[in-house]
């Protein structure tokens, strides 16, 4: 064993909580499976900057997403579609560097996974080795799950993404509910297990009837991950600017927020422009003599 290597006891799955539990080593895979077997519910935010995942980081969030939500939340897109892999190795990095103790998971852009898995591979192992992260996520059930098994057996820890998967919103025409109607259903079953076969260890159910992912979630023995898909998942994942009240105008109906940001930043540059404008700013105690 190297100095860097992880002692026996950090290779272990944390039998402490996982939110405030582990403390002195980033969260794993494995953490979060012995968290499904004990029945602890966990939660996920994205991020996308070192600044913003630090402080998620701080607050025991145990799993980031550097979510290609991004186009929309982060770079202004109107979409996830035209996002690259070079605008996620870079948010990817700098959310690495920004945090001690989350695990970092890394979406896979639209174009840059479904040619072949061998396309896949390349851009996950990019997203490990420039930027650090702990594992990736991509989109699809059925049809991603020969991709998910060649990068699950060259090492690398895949979430799977099924329901509404949003680099498809020009295929489906926006983002309507998935898995409605008994055929619906059993195709989502289908993809949820198709996914924990090919070896993935965790998957984000999004925008599914509660019903059919409590039905999911106990089937499978991997976690899953909701975002609009009810209570009974064993996680939750929200996009951070819709969690804290960032994003500009309305929010799907499965969003809570927990803050206020935008009212709080506006406000703050609002009353630093009234300060310099009125002379108030800088003061005696912001100059040098
Ligand atoms: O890109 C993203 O933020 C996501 C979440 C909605 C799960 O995929």
């Amino acid at each position: 064993m190297n100095a860097s290597s992880p002692s026996p006891a950090q290779n272990q799955a944390s039998t402490a909580t996982l939110y405030g539990g582990v403390t002195n080593r980033r969260v794993t895979v494995r953490d979060l499976a012995a968290a499904k077997q004990r029945g602890e519910k966990w939660s996920m935010l994205t991020a996308y900057d070192a600044l913003t995942a630090g402080v998620f980081d701080e607050a025991g969030i145990p799993v980031l997403l550097v979510g290609d939500s991004a186009g929309n939340c982060h770079l202004g897109y109107e979409t996830t579609v035209p996002v690259t892999m070079d605008q996620m190795v870079m948010l990817s990095a700098a959310v690495v560097r920004g945090t001690k103790r989350s695990m970092i998971v890394a979406d896979l852009p639209f174009g840059s996974y479904q040619e072949s898995p061998a396309q896949a591979m390349h851009n996950a192992a990019r997203l490990m080795k420039e930027a650090g992260v702990g594992a990736v996520k991509l989109e699809g059930g059925e049809r991603s799950a020969r991709s998910i098994e060649l990068l699950v057996e060259a090492g690398v820890p895949v979430m799977a993404h099924i329901g509404l998967t949003p680099q498809s919103v020009h295929a489906f025409g926006g983002y309507p509910v998935q898995g409605r109607g008994d055929e619906a259903a059993h195709q989502l079953l289908r993809d949820a297990k198709a996914v924990q076969q090919a070896g993935a260890f965790a998957v984000v159910l999004e925008a599914v009837p509660a019903e059919l992912a409590a039905q999911v979630t106990e089937q499978l023995a991997i976690p899953t991950v909701g975002i609009g898909g009810g209570p009974d998942t064993d996680a939750q994942v929200l996009v951070w600017t819709d969690m804290a009240g960032m994003t500009a105008g309305r929010v799907p109906k499965f969003v809570k927020q927990y803050a206020d940001l935008r009212a709080v930043l506006g406000d703050a540059a609002r009353a630093f422009a009234e300060d310099v404008r009125g002379g108030a700013f800088p003061a005696e105690e912001h100059s040098f003599h």
